[in-house]
């Protein structure tokens, strides 16, 4: 995979502008009802992905990765076929929070083959290149190695692919809202107020650029001491309060828990580990609400097409 490439290729089809999901209407997992895009000029990537989803926040460090991570393996468990994309060029999690960091993907042909574990097909830039080179990118080539992710990658047929975005709204995050048919954006906050302000910010470019927002997930909601009471560190339910503010579906609460932090580090994420915690529970609970939206939202699109 170069690191320089054609960016032309997808950029001036308005249907790739924001969320150009109509592609993706009505999709439900199992089987692919192969729409055919209208513009003739372009070949469209990723025709064979029914949803594709963006796991944001404007604040870094709220586990926005962490969840991604177990979102794209509970979903998998249900019988999808996932695919998690590692857009965070500049501190890629994926490799570590999977136990691949010393694997390399192969070729076929022209096409990298993205790896696969847990049931999920994988695509980093930490499984390509030293991670120090990386950080001296600038925007612009930032923005057309996220593409290549896209067009030089050999995904084949998934129900969703998920994005794992870097913290904030800069060059990355917009490239991605504006040029990705998303399906679109979850939101990952702690309840703590700093975390919320950042994540306005989050919400405000999705708007924007018109990409639905199908829920939050408040992380890191409380500790459960060894008592059975809840320690609020982060304060109380401010994600979930934010939500109903805003009008945004809260897809629940995922509480602090050592077995999510060992987990990503160890490269067996805690959902594999600990099942049956009240953790996973949690976060199983929010990737089926996260699948109940990414329906409803297609269901809305294709009514407002017809
Ligand atoms: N619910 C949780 N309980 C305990 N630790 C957690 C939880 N969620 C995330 N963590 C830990 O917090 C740290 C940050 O999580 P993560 O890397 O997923 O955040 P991020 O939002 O992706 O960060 P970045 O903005 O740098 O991409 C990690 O060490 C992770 O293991
Ligand atoms: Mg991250």
């Amino acid at each position: 995979m170069s690191t320089v490439h054609d960016e032309s290729a997808h950029s001036s089809c308005n249907h790739h502008q924001g969320n150009g999901h109509s592609a993706h209407s009505s999709c439900s997992h199992g089987h692919h009802h192969g729409k055919e895009e209208s513009c003739s000029h372009h070949e469209r990537p990723l025709n064979q992905v029914k949803n594709i989803i963006a796991v944001a926040s404007g604040k870094g460090g709220v586990g926005k990765s962490t969840f991604a991570v177990n979102l794209a393996i509970s979903l998998a468990e249900t019988g999808a076929k996932v695919g998690l994309i590692d857009a965070d060029l500049y501190g890629p999690s994926i490799p570590t929070m999977f136990g691949l960091l010393n694997t390399k993907p192969e070729m076929a042909g022209k096409n990298l083959v993205p790896l696969e574990k847990f049931g999920v097909k994988l695509m980093s830039i930490g499984f390509l290149i030293d991670i120090d080179t990386a950080v001296i990118w600038r925007g612009p080539m930032a923005s057309s190695a996220i593409k290549q992710f896209i067009s030089d990658v050999d995904w084949q047929e998934l129900d969703y692919l998920i994005f794992d975005l870097p913290p904030g709204t800069g060059d990355i995050q917009l490239t991605i809202a504006q040029t990705i048919p998303l399906t679109g954006a979850v939101i990952v906050t702690t309840p703590q107020d700093v975390a919320i302000a950042d994540v306005s910010k989050a919400l405000g470019m999705f708007r924007k650029v018109n990409v639905p927002i199908l829920g939050l997930v408040e992380n890191m909601s409380h500790y459960e001491l060894p008592d059975g009471t809840k320690d609020f560190i982060f304060g109380s339910h401010g994600g979930e309060k934010f939500a109903k503010i805003q009008g945004i579906s809260f897809l629940g609460s995922i509480p602090i828990d050592r077995a999510v932090r060992e987990g990503g580090d160890s490269g067996t994420p805690c959902i594999l580990t600990h099942p049956d915690s009240a953790t996973s529970k949690a976060i199983k609970q929010a990737a089926t609400e996260l699948a109940r939206q990414v329906s409803i939202t297609n269901a809305r699109q294709t009514e407002e097409l017809s």
